[in-house]
Protein backbone atom coordinates (compact mmCIF):
# COMPACT_ATOMS: atom_id res chain seq x y z
CA UNK A 1 0.00 0.00 0.00
CA UNK A 2 1.65 3.48 -0.88
CA UNK A 3 1.38 6.24 1.32
CA UNK A 4 -1.72 8.04 -0.52
CA UNK A 5 -3.66 4.91 -0.68
CA UNK A 6 -2.97 4.78 3.30
CA UNK A 7 -3.96 7.76 3.72
CA UNK A 8 -7.17 7.54 2.19
CA UNK A 9 -8.03 4.22 3.85
CA UNK A 10 -6.92 6.12 7.26
CA UNK A 11 -9.77 9.00 6.74
CA UNK A 12 -12.30 7.11 5.04
CA UNK A 13 -12.25 5.54 8.58
CA UNK A 14 -12.08 8.26 10.37
CA UNK A 15 -15.22 9.30 8.70
CA UNK A 16 -17.08 6.06 9.60
CA UNK A 17 -16.42 6.51 13.00
CA UNK A 18 -17.78 9.75 12.94
CA UNK A 19 -20.66 9.55 10.97
CA UNK A 20 -21.95 6.58 13.34
CA UNK A 21 -21.13 8.39 16.52
CA UNK A 22 -24.02 10.51 15.68
CA UNK A 23 -26.57 7.62 16.09
CA UNK A 24 -27.67 7.42 19.54
CA UNK A 25 -26.71 3.43 19.79
CA UNK A 26 -23.06 4.13 19.26
CA UNK A 27 -23.16 6.27 21.62
CA UNK A 28 -21.71 5.92 24.89
CA UNK A 29 -24.48 7.64 26.58
CA UNK A 30 -27.35 5.17 27.06
CA UNK A 31 -30.35 5.54 24.95
CA UNK A 32 -32.66 7.04 27.66
CA UNK A 33 -30.33 10.11 28.81
CA UNK A 34 -29.42 10.77 24.93
CA UNK A 35 -33.15 10.68 24.45
CA UNK A 36 -33.35 13.29 27.55
CA UNK A 37 -30.67 15.51 26.16
CA UNK A 38 -32.46 15.74 22.54
CA UNK A 39 -35.93 17.11 24.27
CA UNK A 40 -34.09 19.84 26.25
CA UNK A 41 -32.09 20.83 23.33
CA UNK A 42 -35.54 20.71 21.59
CA UNK A 43 -37.00 22.96 23.80
CA UNK A 44 -33.87 24.98 23.97
CA UNK A 45 -34.46 25.50 20.20
CA UNK A 46 -37.92 26.15 20.23
CA UNK A 47 -37.43 28.80 22.66
CA UNK A 48 -34.89 30.27 20.73
CA UNK A 49 -36.91 30.57 17.87
CA UNK A 50 -39.76 32.51 19.83
CA UNK A 51 -37.66 34.37 21.94
CA UNK A 52 -40.06 33.54 24.86
CA UNK A 53 -42.55 30.75 25.61
CA UNK A 54 -46.04 31.71 24.38
CA UNK A 55 -48.85 32.83 26.97
CA UNK A 56 -52.59 33.14 26.48
CA UNK A 57 -54.53 36.69 27.24
CA UNK A 58 -55.37 35.07 30.48
CA UNK A 59 -51.63 34.23 31.85
CA UNK A 60 -50.40 37.61 31.11
CA UNK A 61 -53.27 39.02 32.66
CA UNK A 62 -52.89 36.60 35.40
CA UNK A 63 -48.78 37.73 35.40
CA UNK A 64 -49.13 41.08 35.13
CA UNK A 65 -52.49 43.13 35.50
CA UNK A 66 -54.51 40.72 38.37
CA UNK A 67 -52.39 41.88 41.13
CA UNK A 68 -54.11 45.71 40.53
CA UNK A 69 -57.15 44.48 38.24
CA UNK A 70 -59.59 42.21 39.62
CA UNK A 71 -61.81 40.91 37.02
CA UNK A 72 -65.33 42.12 39.03
CA UNK A 73 -66.01 44.53 41.84
CA UNK A 74 -64.74 44.26 44.54
CA UNK A 75 -61.92 46.87 42.51
CA UNK A 76 -58.41 46.31 44.28
CA UNK A 77 -56.38 49.55 43.21
CA UNK A 78 -57.91 50.16 39.87
CA UNK A 79 -61.21 49.69 37.69
CA UNK A 80 -62.20 45.82 37.39
CA UNK A 81 -61.68 44.02 33.89
CA UNK A 82 -65.16 43.78 33.06
CA UNK A 83 -65.88 47.22 33.87
CA UNK A 84 -63.24 48.41 31.27
CA UNK A 85 -64.20 46.19 28.73
CA UNK A 86 -67.39 47.63 28.95
CA UNK A 87 -65.96 50.92 28.98
CA UNK A 88 -63.50 50.91 25.71
CA UNK A 89 -66.88 49.42 24.10
CA UNK A 90 -68.69 52.75 24.82
CA UNK A 91 -65.75 54.84 24.44
CA UNK A 92 -64.08 52.75 21.00
CA UNK A 93 -66.99 51.05 18.72
CA UNK A 94 -64.63 47.94 17.40
CA UNK A 95 -61.91 45.82 19.23
CA UNK A 96 -59.33 47.21 16.66
CA UNK A 97 -59.47 50.76 18.29
CA UNK A 98 -59.73 49.55 21.71
CA UNK A 99 -56.71 47.09 21.27
CA UNK A 100 -54.66 50.03 19.89
CA UNK A 101 -56.03 52.01 22.27
CA UNK A 102 -55.15 50.28 25.30
CA UNK A 103 -51.56 49.12 23.57
CA UNK A 104 -50.63 52.90 23.34
CA UNK A 105 -52.02 54.05 26.81
CA UNK A 106 -50.42 51.03 29.03
CA UNK A 107 -47.05 51.68 26.96
CA UNK A 108 -47.06 55.34 28.30
CA UNK A 109 -50.15 56.15 30.54
CA UNK A 110 -51.22 59.72 30.03
CA UNK A 111 -54.28 61.22 32.07
CA UNK A 112 -55.14 63.12 28.98
CA UNK A 113 -55.31 59.56 26.94
CA UNK A 114 -57.92 57.87 29.07
CA UNK A 115 -60.50 56.37 27.95
CA UNK A 116 -62.01 56.43 31.13
CA UNK A 117 -63.40 59.37 33.01
CA UNK A 118 -61.27 62.17 35.52
CA UNK A 119 -63.18 60.56 38.06
CA UNK A 120 -61.39 57.18 37.46
CA UNK A 121 -58.10 58.80 37.88
CA UNK A 122 -58.50 60.73 40.65
CA UNK A 123 -59.84 57.89 42.81
CA UNK A 124 -57.06 54.86 41.72
CA UNK A 125 -54.07 57.27 40.42
CA UNK A 126 -52.57 56.83 36.76
CA UNK A 127 -51.56 53.18 36.09
CA UNK A 128 -48.00 53.05 35.56
CA UNK A 129 -46.40 51.75 32.25
CA UNK A 130 -45.75 48.29 31.13
CA UNK A 131 -43.03 46.71 30.19
CA UNK A 132 -43.73 44.11 27.81
CA UNK A 133 -43.81 43.29 23.84
CA UNK A 134 -46.18 44.67 21.84
CA UNK A 135 -47.83 41.19 20.97
CA UNK A 136 -48.06 40.91 24.57
CA UNK A 137 -49.88 44.21 24.85
CA UNK A 138 -51.87 43.75 22.39
CA UNK A 139 -52.79 39.83 23.24
CA UNK A 140 -53.53 41.10 26.24
CA UNK A 141 -56.14 44.16 25.30
CA UNK A 142 -57.91 41.72 23.34
CA UNK A 143 -58.41 39.51 26.02
CA UNK A 144 -59.60 41.96 27.96
CA UNK A 145 -61.96 43.37 25.24
CA UNK A 146 -63.89 39.96 25.46
CA UNK A 147 -64.43 39.69 28.74
CA UNK A 148 -67.08 42.32 28.12
CA UNK A 149 -70.54 40.73 29.87
CA UNK A 150 -73.86 41.86 29.04
CA UNK A 151 -75.20 40.90 32.33
CA UNK A 152 -72.65 43.18 34.09
CA UNK A 153 -72.40 45.99 31.60
CA UNK A 154 -71.48 49.29 33.67
CA UNK A 155 -72.66 51.39 30.49
CA UNK A 156 -69.38 52.99 30.54
CA UNK A 157 -69.32 53.63 34.03
CA UNK A 158 -65.77 51.44 35.72
CA UNK A 159 -66.64 50.74 38.51
C1 LIG B 1 -49.76 48.63 39.54
C2 LIG B 1 -51.18 48.50 39.26
C3 LIG B 1 -51.60 48.17 37.84
C4 LIG B 1 -51.17 47.14 37.03
C5 LIG B 1 -50.12 46.09 37.33
C6 LIG B 1 -51.94 47.24 35.82
N1 LIG B 1 -52.79 48.29 35.87
FE1 LIG B 1 -54.11 48.84 34.44
N2 LIG B 1 -54.67 50.44 35.55
C7 LIG B 1 -54.22 50.72 36.83
C8 LIG B 1 -54.90 51.91 37.32
C9 LIG B 1 -54.67 52.56 38.68
C10 LIG B 1 -55.77 52.34 36.29
C11 LIG B 1 -56.77 53.51 36.34
C12 LIG B 1 -56.13 54.82 36.02
C13 LIG B 1 -55.66 54.92 34.61
O1 LIG B 1 -56.44 54.71 33.65
O2 LIG B 1 -54.45 55.19 34.43
C14 LIG B 1 -55.58 51.40 35.19
C15 LIG B 1 -56.22 51.50 33.97
C16 LIG B 1 -56.15 50.56 32.96
C17 LIG B 1 -56.82 50.67 31.68
C18 LIG B 1 -57.63 51.87 31.22
C19 LIG B 1 -56.67 52.82 30.50
C20 LIG B 1 -57.25 54.20 30.25
O3 LIG B 1 -57.66 54.47 29.11
O4 LIG B 1 -57.25 55.02 31.20
C21 LIG B 1 -56.55 49.53 31.00
C22 LIG B 1 -57.03 49.17 29.61
C23 LIG B 1 -55.71 48.73 31.82
N3 LIG B 1 -55.47 49.39 33.02
C24 LIG B 1 -55.23 47.49 31.49
C25 LIG B 1 -54.23 46.83 32.20
C26 LIG B 1 -53.62 45.60 31.75
C27 LIG B 1 -54.05 44.82 30.52
C28 LIG B 1 -52.64 45.29 32.64
C29 LIG B 1 -51.67 44.16 32.58
C30 LIG B 1 -50.88 44.04 31.40
C31 LIG B 1 -52.66 46.33 33.66
N4 LIG B 1 -53.62 47.23 33.35
C32 LIG B 1 -51.81 46.35 34.75
C33 LIG B 1 -53.30 50.01 37.55
C34 LIG B 1 -52.61 48.89 37.09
Amino acid sequence: MNMKRAFLFVSAGLMITAALSTIPIFRQTSPLSAGHSGMYLQSAIASEKTGKEVLSGEQIYARNCEVCHSMRPPAKTAPPIVGLASRFRKVHGNKEDAVTAMVSFMKKPDAANTALGPRAIKRFGLMPAMSMPDEELAKVSGWLWDQYDPNFDTRGNCR
